[in-house]
């Protein structure tokens, strides 16, 4: 049993990504991981100031609900981080979250060339929505999440789910007359499979 943390950047309830998240989270508890999902929308997370509090040994200066997540990322064994795509990237609300984990990177003397600090050891994945579905649709997205979280970070990836084709937000969320749900179910239940 693993615990599995996702991060939910999407914007509307019951939009396409609220529904692939939880699909994967369906199908990752019933493969019997505890599985918690944060909304940015519910919880506000703002994008890190730079004022380097956290590095003098104080929590960080923002006031939102960074801090209370903290021990939640720390215990879990794996961050799944759900967005829908807005402008061929992440959403705004993925990337201020991502860029507060530079309070609880450590001091790491023996960095390798190009990192400077050291994070905690996770697991990770990415899922995404898109209303586009050309090949080059995620790219942006995918290069971000490979660059960031697991090169330079240094989580595990596990995979990534790119939903595309889900229709724009004019309207209602059209996932459910894709493959995409049934794709996340399956994803979550195989995640820790070997
Ligand atoms: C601000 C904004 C920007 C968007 N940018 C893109 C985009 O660059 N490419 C694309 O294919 N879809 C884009 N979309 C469409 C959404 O990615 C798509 O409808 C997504 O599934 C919405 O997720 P949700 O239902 O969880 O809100 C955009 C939507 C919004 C609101």
């Amino acid at each position: 049993m693993k615990k599995i943390l996702i991060i939910q950047g999407g914007g509307r309830p019951n939009g396409n990504t609220d529904q692939l998240v939880k699909a994967f989270a369906k199908g990752a508890d019933d493969a019997g991981h505890e599985v918690e999902i944060i909304s940015l929308i519910k919880n506000e997370v703002k994008g890190c100031l730079g004022c380097n509090a956290c590095r003098y040994g104080k929590p960080c200066v923002q006031k939102d609900s960074f801090n209370e997540i903290v021990p939640k990322i720390m215990a879990a064994d794996m961050l799944v981080f759900a967005s829908p795509l807005y402008f061929w990237t992440i959403s705004s609300r993925i990337k201020a979250f991502i860029e507060r984990f530079y309070c609880i990177a450590e001091e790491d003397k023996e960095s390798p060339l190009g990192r400077y600090e050291r994070y905690p050891e996770k697991d990770c994945a990415l899922l995404m929505t898109a209303a586009d579905n050309f090949f080059w649709t995620f790219e942006q997205a995918v290069s971000y999440y490979k660059f960031t979280l697991v090169n330079y970070i240094g989580f595990h990836d596990r995979g990534m789910l790119l939903a595309g084709g889900c229709g724009d937000t004019n309207g209602k969320p059209q996932i459910d007359k894709t493959e995409h749900l049934s794709a996340a179910f399956q994803f979550g239940k195989e995640i820790y499979k070997e």
